[in-house]
């Protein structure tokens, strides 16, 4: 889905010289270079999918899940891996010990931008051990990548310097975004202006929740909704219980999305974003049901388009 509001009056303007200068008239007037640095690509929902798929496929061939310290976990690790790699981002995976086994963090940069402002958008990619984890969170893992892979399309330039993430052991407690942050110097946690975090974004009964954090990433997203004319409420379900709790611990400003796991939605929701009173969010929250029929199509195409909305407001 495409923002209308990216039509904004000075892009317009631009968007009419650039036309005259490919007659021929204009100089000195807006390139197209110009115009096209401002506007966040429409993600794909149907790549997003296909990447849901792949973790589902991953999963049913590693015993049901993609938990950490199981198969499941690093094939998912490697899928994520291979994509970033062939699109031309650095990799590292940086490994941790949890419950005596290794736990892997992926980390992906996109040369270039200033190293003294990094912009992070990152996800847990290890599900729970009794299912395949496609909401929670294949579908926060898959807009990430999807939204790291548009970057490389685009061969996006931005002024400050973009890095993704996929967590590992979250279901185990936040282990992998805490050894990570843990493990950066104070001056390279100073260098983080940013940590945006999408742990389910694809719930089949939706919410469209946004972390009540840092205010001026929460606008950000706030602004996206307003655009497309959906209501949004501050997340409050679960405050402190994904990734972007020991980026803030640290003093790094944060936000993200979300769309709910076992809370009950009510009618007043209902009334706002369509849906089922009176039952879950996600009523396969960590159980063996949260498959590729867990997804809620329209909600994570929204989100993933906001993921890319966010990196790209944030980072020119
Ligand atoms: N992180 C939790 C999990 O993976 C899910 C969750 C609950 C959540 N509340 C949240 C995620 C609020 C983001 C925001 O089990
Ligand atoms: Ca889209
Ligand atoms: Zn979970």
């Amino acid at each position: 889905m495409k923002l209308p509001v990216s039509w904004s009056v000075p892009a317009a303007a631009a968007v009419a010289a650039a036309m005259l200068l490919t007659s021929g008239s204009i100089a000195g007037a807006a390139t197209k270079a110009d115009v096209e640095a401002a506007a966040a690509p429409d993600i794909p929902v149907a790549n997003v999918k296909a990447h849901l798929t792949q973790l589902q496929s991953i999963a049913t061939a590693n015993g049901g899940n993609r938990a950490h310290g199981r198969p499941g976990y690093k094939a998912s690790l490697d899928y994520v891996k291979a994509k970033l790699d062939a699109a031309g981002f650095t990799t590292s995976i940086q490994q941790f010990t949890s419950s005596g086994r290794t736990g892997y963090n992926l980390i992906a940069d996109w040369p270039g931008g200033d190293a003294n402002q990094i912009v992070m958008a990152g996800s847990h990619l290890d599900s729970v051990s009794s299912g395949a984890g496609i909401n929670d969170n294949g579908s926060g893992s898959a807009a990430v990548l999807e939204t790291a892979l548009a970057v490389s399309r685009a061969a996006y330039k931005p002024t400050k310097h973009l890095r993704f993430a996929w967590w590992g052991a979250e279901e185990l407690g936040l282990v992998g975004s805490r050894y990570y942050v843990n493990n950066l110097s104070s001056t390279d946690r100073s260098k983080i202006s940013g940590y945006l975090n999408f742990d389910m974004i694809g719930s089949p009964n939706p919410g469209y929740f946004v972390y009540d954090d840092d205010p001026a990433i929460e606008k950000t997203f706030k602004d996206y909704y307003a655009g497309l004319g959906v209501a949004t409420e501050i997340e409050t379900e679960g405050d402190g219980r994904s990734d972007h709790a020991p980026f803030k611990s640290a003093g790094v400003p944060v936000g993200g999305l979300f769309t709910g796991a076992s809370r009950t939605k009510t009618a007043a929701q209902v009334t706002k974003w369509g849906g089922t009173a009176g039952q879950s969010f996600d009523r396969c929250y960590h159980s063996s049901c949260d498959t590729t029929s867990n997804i809620n199509d329209t909600a994570l195409d929204r989100n993933s388009d906001a993921v890319a909305y966010a990196v790209w407001e944030l980072s020119e």
